[in-house]
This record gives structure tokens, C-alpha cells and sequence, in this order.
């Protein structure tokens, strides 16, 4: 009998006949010779219907396929470096064929479809070889991260989505009926990250976080996945030290499992060898004055604009991606304003009006990937912020708490991994590097 198998492994399988089972890709040819590119998800392979060697009926079937019907085929399989396919260079004489069911006129054709039209069929649109190549590559990125850390001395402590106080800035929370009580759906995992990290030394949380945010840019999702670590007894040096590591080894991994993924989506592969570490880190102060003499330098009006800063403002996407593009690995910048930063984070001695924050921005100008700081852990302080903020301190006991029993230095930072996708990936916009984009305008499929 002959051996079911995933098409990834077609190799393997040189000279022998096998079963494999999916959907019709495409299908060319005509009379007695059939050309069917068949995908399983693992892959996708050449199967080649010859009348001669098939059952009358069976190629009658062949013959009839539409684009993703879905077949049972056993064939023999047999090197012809022409066969396309991932990974290609074999092909499947079909001595056999069964029909599971024959597919309804899809939507999706070879032709351009637009990006609205497309994202209202997501659900069908992951079966195209670029999407596919997407997720695969969000599948390593994120196999990768939780693999540095779990090697490095992290443990994996998961963090509630369910939760009574704002963990970022309140502007952007949603708000649940908790059984006639008001929640929020997480923003961040930090908080609980900083109590488990008490308990276990290095921590980090990976899920999704909620912003409601008004934004409707190619770097913003509403439903986003963000990888988390916090390290107790850390300063803002070392936690560089780690994102420098994380990134590089992600990058590493995505390159020596993904040539072919990068290659369907025509991804610049130079562009991601150069990223190894270590990478520039740059103050926000010189942040400023680079932006400000770029401003002075520049010509085009509409692009001076966009670049004005003063110190003390926070940045845009225009500032962000002009300091990337002054180097071509990723950019850390830290010490920001502390007004422009969250209510948790360190102000560094001797000048509180800066604070000891750390944004890590990726070149080609995809921004900021990830957000960290020292932790302000000291009780006083830290009462002071919230209250200042409004944010009310009876939410927050547990968390002050922490600065009460055997208080550490501590620093951590989240990577936002769709973020993290596009820019490995080298996509415009973020909507293609989650299955199931929630954004301003869509919570469809
Ligand atoms: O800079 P942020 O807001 O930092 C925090 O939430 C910290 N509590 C993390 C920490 O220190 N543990 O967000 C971190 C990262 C950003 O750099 C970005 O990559 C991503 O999360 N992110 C978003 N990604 C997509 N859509 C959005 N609306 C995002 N907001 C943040
Ligand atoms: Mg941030």
C-alpha cells in the first residue's frame, strides 16, 4: 500500500508511490494529459493525470477539477527538477484519484484582487502561497522568541486578559461589563509579569493584548500578540543586551528555515543578513538634535514638516523612520521624556525630566517593535505616579505591594510580534501578518 505522506517530505519519496491529500492549486493541461498543482498545507506538488494510466472515470475527474477542490491522489513520485511546488523538483504520476468534493467557483483568482475585497475573505485568502508563506514565517518568529528566552533562564508565567486597571495609558482601554463591575481587556501582561517575576527570577508572558486605538496606520492593530519578559535585579543596559539577542537570533532562525517563504514573498534577504548584533543606541537627546539638523538639511517642504520636533515631544512615524534609515539594523533609543512615557517607568537621577525608557526601532522604516524600561521601585514614587495620573491607587494595591516585600531593580520590554512579522517579512502594512486582522474598521471574518 502505498504511504501517506505531507508533500514537504516529497523528497524522501523518490521512486516510491504515495498518497497525498488537499486542494487544487491550479490546474493546466489539456486532452489526455492533466497538470494538477496540488497544496496539503505542508507544501504543494505537480501531480500529473496521464490517460493512459489512470481508471477512465478517475481521469474524467481529473480532467473536470476546479480550483480548491479537494482530492485523495496516489501516485509514484519521480525527480523532474522543471516540477514546480514547495519545495518543488518532484512531481506525482497519479495512478489514482479520489474526489472529496468537487470546489464551488472561488473567489480568489490568479487575478488582482483589492486589499478590501481580499481581507473580507481572509478565511480563504490564507490558501494563497503569500499568506502562506506569512504565517509559516509568524509560526518561526514566535517559536524562535519563546526558544531564546526558555534557553536564557526564562519561564513562561501566563498573565490574565480579564483585568480591573489600565496597564498603559487609559485613553486607549476597552471596557467589559464584569458582571456589573467595569474590566478591561489587557493592554499589557507587565504588571502580573513584575509579580511573577518576583517569584521566579526571569519571566516572560506571550499573548494577546487589546488597544483601543483610534489609529487607523499600517503599524497599529486593535488585537495584537506582544511577547513580554521581565528580569528582576536588571538594568537598562542589560535589558538591551537581551533585545539585541532575542532579535538577532529571530532573524537568524526565520533565515536558515524560510529561503523558500522568502523567496515567494520577494523578501530583500541581504537586508535581514546585516541584522546581527550588536546594534547603535542612541539617547533621545541625540535622537532630537539628529532629527533637527535633518530638518535643517532637508528641501521638500512637505517633508520638513513632517520631521519638526522640539525636545520633549514624542515621536511620530516620520521621526521614526528617519532615525532608522541613518542605520541599517535596528536602533535603540532610550532615555525619552518621562512625560511622554508610561506612569511605571524609573526617572534617571539628577534629571527626572527623562526617563530610564528603551524603544528599539526596526530599519526600512517599520518603526518601533518594542517598548521596555526600569521599573520605578520604590513605594513613594510610585504611589505619587498613580495618583497624579488619576488612575486610582485601590486597583493598584497588589501591584504596590511588590515595592513593600523585598523590592528589586528590575527592568523589562514587549515586542510586538506583528510588528516584528512585517518587518521580517517586509510587508507594508500588518494586516497580512495575523490571521484574523482586528482594526479600526474590521472585526470581520
Ligand atoms: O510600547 P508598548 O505600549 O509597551 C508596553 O505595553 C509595555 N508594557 C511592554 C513591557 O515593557 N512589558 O508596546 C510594546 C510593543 C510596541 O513596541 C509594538 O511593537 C507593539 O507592542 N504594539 C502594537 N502592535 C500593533 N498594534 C498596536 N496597536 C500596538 N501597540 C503596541
Ligand atoms: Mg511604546
Amino acid at each position: 500500500m502505498a504511504e501517506l505522506i505531507q508533500i514537504k517530505d516529497i523528497a524522501q519519496y523518490d521512486g516510491q508511490e504515495v498518497t497525498v491529500r488537499g486542494w487544487v492549486y491550479n490546474k493546466t493541461g489539456k486532452g489526455r494529459l492533466q497538470f494538477i498543482l496540488l497544496r496539503d498545507g505542508s507544501g504543494q506538488a505537480q501531480c500529473v493525470a496521464f490517460k493512459k494510466e489512470m481508471d477512465e472515470a478517475e481521469f474524467e475527474i481529473a480532467k473536470a477539477l476546479t480550483q480548491e477542490s479537494s482530492v485523495i491522489i496516489t501516485g509514484s513520485v519521480r525527480a523532474d527538477e522543471r516540477a514546480p511546488g514547495f519545495p518543488g523538483g518532484f512531481e506525482i504520476g497519479i495512478s489514482k484519484l479520489e474526489l472529496v468534493q468537487q470546489s464551488e467557483e472561488y473567489p480568489i483568482t490568479p487575478k488582482e484582487h483589492g486589499t478590501e475585497f481580499l481581507m473580507n475573505q481572509r478565511h480563504l485568502w490564507l490558501r494563497s502561497n503569500r499568506q502562506w508563506a506569512i504565517l509559516r514565517i509568524r509560526a518561526t518568529i514566535v517559536k524562535a522568541m519563546r526558544d531564546y528566552l526558555d534557553d536564557n533562564g526564562f519561564l513562561l508565567v501566563d498573565t490574565p486578559i480579564i483585568t480591573p486597571a489600565a496597564g498603559e495609558e487609559t485613553t486607549t482601554l476597552f471596557e467589559l461589563d464584569y458582571f456589573g463591575d467595569p474590566a478591561f481587556l489587557a493592554q499589557t501582561g507587565q504588571l502580573y509579569n513584575e509579580a511573577n517575576m518576583m517569584a521566579f527570577g526571569k519571566v516572560y508572558c506571550f499573548g494577546p493584548t487589546f488597544r483601543a486605538e483610534k489609529s487607523k496606520t499600517r503599524r497599529h492593530l486593535i488585537e495584537f500578540w506582544m511577547l513580554e519578559p521581565e528580569i528582576a535585579f536588571c538594568s537598562l543596559e542589560e535589558l538591551m543586551d537581551v533585545e539585541e539577542a532575542l532579535v538577532s537570533y529571530v532573524v537568524e532562525q526565520v533565515l536558515a528555515k524560510h529561503q523558500q517563504e522568502l523567496e515567494i514573498i520577494e523578501r530583500d534577504i541581504d537586508k535581514l543578513k546585516a541584522i546581527t548584533s550588536p546594534f547603535a543606541r542612541i539617547s533621545y537627546d541625540e535622537a532630537v538634535e539628529r532629527l533637527q539638523k535633518l530638518h535643517t538639511e532637508t528641501e521638500d517642504e512637505e517633508k520638513k514638516k513632517e520631521l519638526a520636533i522640539e525636545w520633549g515631544e514624542d515621536f511620530g512615524s516620520p521621526h521614526e523612520t528617519a532615525l532608522a534609515e541613518m542605520f541599517d539594523k535596528p536602533v535603540f533609543v532610550y532615555h525619552y521624556p518621562t512625560a511622554v512615557k508610561a506612569f511605571y517607568m524609573t526617572p534617571v537621577e539628577g534629571r527626572p525630566e527623562i526617563c530610564r525608557s528603551v524603544d528599539l526601532l526596526a530599519p526600512e522604516g517599520y518603526g518601533e517593535i518594542i517598548g521596555g524600561s526600569e521599573r520605578i521601585h520604590e513605594l513613594e514614587l510610585l504611589e505619587k505616579n498613580i495618583d497624579e495620573m488619576g488612575l486610582g491607587r485601590e486597583a493598584y494595591e497588589w501591584y504596590l505591594d511588590l515595592r513593600k516585600f523585598g523590592s528589586v531593580p528590575h527592568a523589562g520590554f514587549g515586542i510586538g510580534l506583528e510588528r516584528t512579522v512585517a518587518w521580517v517579512c517586509g510587508l507594508p502594512h500588518v494586516r497580512e501578518t495575523i490571521p484574523y486582522a482586528r482594526l479600526l474598521n474590521r472585526k470581520y471574518p
